[in-house]
Order: structure tokens, then C-alpha cells, then sequence
């Protein structure tokens, strides 16, 4: 069984293509050998196989998770994320912890913004603890935030000491854990006190009646950190720097139809969606969209082409929210996947459109212009893609 075409060059060549000029690398795969497609890059160890078709995208997400597991393709963040992270997990393990971890997205408890808000939420961390939080993630995520360091990590895979690219990240992770279980142990003292996330989940049970081990509240809380904070970031800068392009749009959000603030969630999400792909590694052969795919591959609904490709979405380069509202036949729901899909899908979506939806309705008064005229490229930062000079935006 042949794997689908794809670029013949290097794995090293697609590796650094695939890091620092992401968009423009999945654009030429797809102009030059169509969906679907394979690359070779360091990022997976198997080849990996794009998808991006409606039918394919359907067909990918309805996958038997037992066939077709996703827990792996976070394996890049195990450090730090930990063993019972439910983005690590696959199967029963993982269902289990998406039916624990549901308990958080309940209600009213989700208020305000990224790193702050979902320290506040999350762990309803306040003033000093939520400095010494905020400074230990910072460093451990910018550990893995440059692009020379990402590069040395995803060739050299390999902890060479303290010095080293994964040294330097294990350090900052276990200086991250002491300051996080110091936190917990006053949180057991004082459940009932506080309505964040983190008291909702130290009130879990499971199936036998035992409250979560600190290691698993470790797990747990370190999975929403890392899920919620990078992405809702990234797609809250690709929202203001295509917003400061666009006047037009500007002025019929500052009218405040909630409608129309959707749609800008929406199209905003969709032109510049924070992550590329939603991998799964086939452990049996399986037929997608009418292709066979061997196992040990790695195969990927590419968000990033299912929601730009022209001939999904009329004049895919435009940031036009108008094509969510009801004058315009509805989109096709799968070819609008930045959240993933199947029994993955993110389990913050609700909460990340619904905290999009705030800052853009509280930004709304203000008018926003590029800082140049040129449009920002994406460059990955860590897992996410952001804009590469972070949304130069004049704001008057
Ligand atoms: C705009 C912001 C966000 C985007 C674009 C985003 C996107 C994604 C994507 C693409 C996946 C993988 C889906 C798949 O493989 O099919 C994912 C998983 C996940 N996300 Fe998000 N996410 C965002 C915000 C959040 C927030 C705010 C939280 C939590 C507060 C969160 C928590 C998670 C978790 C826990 C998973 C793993 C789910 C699982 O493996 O079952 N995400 N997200």
C-alpha cells in the first residue's frame, strides 16, 4: 500500500519549512500534490498524511480511536503535561477523564482572559500566587517558545543535562510542580472557599469513591494551561491584526449585533486558525475518503487547508464574517474544524469562543490600524501559529 504523494526533500528541509514559514509550506504541498497529501517532517516520527476535504475530515474524526489514537501526537508536551494528561491519553483512559474533566466547563464558572484568566479560573489563583504562577508557566513555556530551541528539541530528542534544549524545559517544569503542589496542599485545606475550576475537579470522585491524587490534579490542571492558553492567545492576535485590516468590519461590530460578533469569531478562527492539524496515529490500515493509508502513519485533518481552501470557502483570502450570517448558505461544519473533531474535539471550545467573544464585544469602541501595511505571517510558537511580529496593531 503506497503512501500519497508529497515533496521528496529532506525530512529536515520539510521540518524547518513546516516551523518557520508554516502557511505558506502546507499551501504549496496542497497546489502541487492535491488532497490528499504526504510530508516527512521531525515533528512525528512516521510520515504524516494531510487531509482536508470535507468528506476526508468526517471520515478522519469518525475514526475507532482504538484504530486511530491522538493521545500521541501531544507527546511533545509529556514533561510537561504529565502521564494522566487526558491529551496524552487514548481510549477508555482518555473517555474517563473527558467525562471528569467536563465537570469544570459547567455553568457560569468561566469569566475573563488567557494566561490571567485561566490562572484566575482555572485555579482561582489571586495576587501573589498568581504572579509566582504566571512567572513559573512563562518559563517553562519559553522554553519551548523559540524557534532555535523547537528545532533542537524536535531533531536532538533526548535529555543531555540541565544545559541541554529538554534539560532546560524538565528544570523549569519541576520548579513549575513544586510551586503547583504547594498550591494544592492549600487548596485541600480550604475546599469550598473558592467556585474555580480547580475546587469543581478536587470534588471528583471516581468510580470508586477516591478523590483525584495530586498528581492527577497535577495532570488535569496542567491540560487546560497548556490547551487554553497558548491557542486562545494566538487566536485572539490573528483577531485584532486582521480586524485592523479591515475598517469596514470594525465599524459594523462597534453596532453591537451579537450575531455579527459571532461570525467574527467564527471567520477570524477560521482565516488564521491557532493550530494546522488534528493528527492521529493509524495503528491498522484504514480507508479515507476512498484512500487506502497503511498503519504507522500519521494521519491529519490539516485544519489549516480545510478552512482556507478556495474551493471550500468563496474567496478564502478574505476576512468576511458576513458568509456566517443567514443571507449566505451555511458553510460546510467540516471544513470549519479549528477545534478538531470526534472524540477529541477541544474540550474548551465553548469557553475560548465565549472569552473571544468578550474581548473583541469590550474592544469593539476602539479603532484599530496596522502597525505596517503588510499582512503578519504565521509563525509557530510552540504548537500554536501566531502572527510573526504579534499583531502590530495602533489602537485609537
Ligand atoms: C481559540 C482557542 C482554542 C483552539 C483554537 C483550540 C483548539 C484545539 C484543538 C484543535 C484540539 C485538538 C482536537 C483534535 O485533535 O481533534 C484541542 C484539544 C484540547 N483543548 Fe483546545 N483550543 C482552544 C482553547 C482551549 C481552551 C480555552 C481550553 C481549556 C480551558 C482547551 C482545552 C483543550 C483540551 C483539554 C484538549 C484535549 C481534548 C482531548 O484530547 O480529548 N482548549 N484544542
Amino acid at each position: 500500500m503506497d503512501l500519497p504523494p508529497g515533496p521528496t526533500a529532506p525530512a529536515i528541509w520539510q521540518t524547518i519549512a513546516w516551523m518557520t514559514r508554516p502557511g505558506a509550506f502546507l499551501r504549496r504541498v496542497h497546489a502541487r500534490f492535491g488532497d490528499p497529501a504526504t510530508i516527512r517532517t521531525y515533528w512525528t516520527e512516521e510520515p504524516m498524511v494531510l487531509f482536508s476535504s470535507p468528506e476526508a475530515v468526517r471520515d478522519v474524526f469518525r475514526l475507532d480511536p482504538a484504530i486511530a489514537p491522538a493521545g500521541q501526537s501531544w507527546e511533545f508536551v509529556r514533561p510537561f503535561a504529565g502521564p494522566h494528561s487526558i491529551l496524552l491519553l487514548d481510549g477508555d483512559e482518555h473517555l474517563r477523564e473527558r467525562r471528569l474533566m467536563a465537570g469544570p466547563f459547567h455553568g457560569e464558572r468561566m469569566r475573563e482572559l488567557t494566561l490571567q484568566i485561566i490562572l484566575r479560573v482555572v485555579f482561582g489563583a489571586r495576587d501573589d500566587e498568581l504572579t509566582a504562577l504566571r512567572r513559573a508557566i512563562d518559563d517553562t513555556l519559553a522554553t519551548v517558545r523559540s524557534l532555535p530551541s523547537l528545532l533542537a528539541m524536535a531533531v536532538v530528542r533526548k535529555d543531555l543535562g540541565p544545559q541541554s534544549p529538554w534539560g532546560r524545559f524538565r528544570v523549569a517544569v519541576e520548579r513549575f510542580d513544586a510551586i503547583l503542589f504547594e498550591l494544592l496542599a492549600r487548596r485541600r485545606d480550604r475546599t469550598g472557599e473558592d467556585d474555580s475550576m480547580l475546587a469543581v475537579l478536587l470534588d471528583q470522585r471516581d468510580e470508586h469513591g477516591n478523590p483525584p491524587s495530586d498528581r492527577h490534579l497535577r495532570d488535569q490542571l496542567v491540560a487546560l494551561l497548556v490547551g487554553g492558553h497558548d491557542e486562545s492567545a494566538a487566536s485572539l492576535a490573528w483577531a485584532f491584526e486582521r480586524l485592523a485590516r479591515y475598517p469596514a468590519v470594525q465599524a459594523r461590530l462597534r453596532e453591537g449585533n451579537p450575531d455579527y460578533l459571532d461570525a467574527v469569531v467564527k471567520e477570524s478562527l477560521r482565516i488564521r486558525p491557532a493550530l494546522t492539524i488534528a493528527p492521529r496515529l493509524l495503528l491498522e490500515p484504514v480507508q479515507v475518503a476512498g484512500h487506502w493509508i497503511p498503519a504507522k502513519t500519521q494521519l491529519a485533518a490539516c485544519i489549516w487547508l480545510a478552512c482556507r481552501r478556495e474551493d471550500l470557502w468563496p474567496q478564502a483570502g478574505q476576512f468576511r464574517p458576513e458568509r456566517w450570517l443567514d443571507d449566505e448558505p451555511a458553510p460546510n461544519p467540516m471544513s470549519w474544524i479549528p477545534f478538531g473533531g470526534g472524540v477529541r474535539r477541544c474540550a474548551g471550545a465553548p469557553f475560548a469562543e465565549m472569552e473571544m467573544r468578550e474581548v473583541l464585544r469590550a474592544a469593539a469602541g476602539l479603532t484599530l490600524r496596522p502597525a505596517r501595511r503588510d499582512a503578519e505571517r504565521a509563525r509557530r510558537s510552540m504548537l500554536v501559529l501566531v502572527p510573526h511580529r504579534g499583531a502590530e496593531v495602533f489602537v485609537g
